[in-house]
């Protein structure tokens, strides 16, 4: 037998692996049966061929705070540099457990009820394989960031979506409704929302608690994004609402936070029982990382709150400046309540298809942006056709270079 007859799913559909169902469902199989790269691959390789600046792909290009570098050279100076425990290191687990109640008024038990994982990504992971069940359904809203449906499909469950559409970005309750049902085993909810920047009005949030106690399903919460949030928002984890925490896994990190997106630390919080059904498969994913790094993170939560409120407040101006510029630019911007990212429609300035357009930018005007497209399934595309996600964690001078470039747009000559 040759490998490509075991390998290729589509002229052998029953050879059809794991590996194909995660790339199709995260729309990455081609018609060939082959994987393509991410967009993001894509457009960084662009970026870097055509010396442009790189507004597509979520990374800070400053450090973040200054403590939190130095106890990780200070951990790996005290010789932390050993497998750490399972659960995390303890210290870690109790900074975490401090941070929700200072933040959220949560209580919840260091011990029992916190895993450090690798990265928010390792906690998805781990989620929807100890719980999700072949045949089950999952619920997310659209767009989506991609590693929930990789995820859905390595498990063998249906993904079932619900649309965020402009201007607000704000799902339909009655849609929600619908989606909602007695085969949905998990709701994941991104908010603030990547890529929409959208943030969940609470009587949003109480309707997926309401769904899924009447459904009897877990929620998944995904919340990289809780600390960068702008103007009169606020961020409201789903398990403070009632009925919510026995059946809520809470998701977060610390790389948007911290500025430490290579670090990969992040944790699930939940009741005693489901954290050990996560622990038990995240024990044979990563067993555990980042040894040095979760000390330094156990500092970094434990910031004084003027840490927090600074970075909202530095990001909230970058996203005025990014914004501002786009639409002098004459794209039709929605100004994002969290997050770093941006959607701007190319429509009004000629381009119905952003995902064409993201291909000329680096090109003609020096500026990469990633198509919404890249967040949704094949069959929904349309209606994003025209929305490109730009991002706006990097520095200032960076912010208006790119804007300065995206404003000769305005007068490209198309014909
Ligand atoms: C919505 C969302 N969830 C999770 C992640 C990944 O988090 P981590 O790097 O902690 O795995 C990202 C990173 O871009 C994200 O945008």
């Amino acid at each position: 037998m040759s490998s490509s007859s075991l390998f290729n799913a589509a002229t052998h559909p029953s050879h059809e692996g794991p590996w194909q169902r995660a790339a199709g469902f995260a729309g990455l199989l081609g018609p060939d049966g082959r994987p393509s790269p991410t967009i993001f691959a894509e457009m960084t390789a662009m970026a870097v061929q055509f010396d442009a600046i790189n507004l597509g792909q979520g990374f800070p290009d400053q450090d973040g705070p200054q403590e939190v570098l130095d106890a990780a050279k200070a951990a790996i100076d005290r010789g932390l540099n050993q497998y750490p425990p399972g659960r995390g290191e303890p210290d870690l687990l109790a900074a975490i457990s401090e941070h929700q109640r200072r933040f959220y008024g949560l209580d919840v038990n260091p011990d029992t009820e916190i895993i450090v994982t690798a990265g928010a990504t390792e906690a998805i992971a781990a989620t929807v394989l100890a719980l999700v069940r072949p045949g089950d359904q999952v619920v997310t809203f659209e767009p989506f960031y991609d590693a929930y449906a990789a995820m859905i499909g390595l498990a063998g469950a249906e993904h079932v979506t619900v649309s965020l559409r402009a201007p607000d970005f704000q799902p339909d309750l009655d849609e929600l409704a619908e989606a909602v049902t007695d085969k949905t085993r998990l709701i994941i909810v991104n908010d603030p929302n990547n890529p929409t920047g959208a943030v969940f009005a609470p009587e949003t949030l109480q309707r997926i608690v309401d769904l899924a106690v009447q459904h009897d399903a877990f929620i998944a919460t995904d919340e990289v994004y809780e600390h960068l949030i702008f103007d009169d928002a606020r961020h409201l984890p789903i398990a403070t609402l009632p009925g919510a925490f026995e059946r809520t896994i809470t998701i977060s990190s610390a790389g948007k936070t911290f500025s430490t997106t290579g670090w990969k630390i992040g944790w699930a919080i939940a009741v005693p029982e489901i954290i050990t059904a996560n622990l038990t498969v995240k024990q044979y994913l990563t067993y555990v990382n980042g040894a040095p790094f979760q000390p330094a993170i156990a500092t970094g939560l434990r910031l004084p709150d003027r840490f927090f409120t600074t970075t909202a407040s530095i990001l909230q101006r970058k996203r005025d400046l990014l914004v501002e510029a786009l639409q002098r630019a004459g794209f039709r911007v929605f100004s994002p309540k969290g997050t770093y990212f941006v959607l701007a429609d190319t429509a009004p300035l000629g381009y119905p298809d952003a995902t064409e357009l993201s291909r000329q930018l680096p090109r003609e005007v020096g500026v990469v942006g990633v198509p919404v497209t890249a967040f949704v399934r094949a069959e929904r595309a349309s209606d994003y056709r025209s929305l490109l996600r730009f991002t706006f964690c990097k520095r200032e001078d960076v912010i208006r270079e790119g804007a300065a470039r995206l404003e000769k747009l305005r007068s490209t000559d198309r014909s």
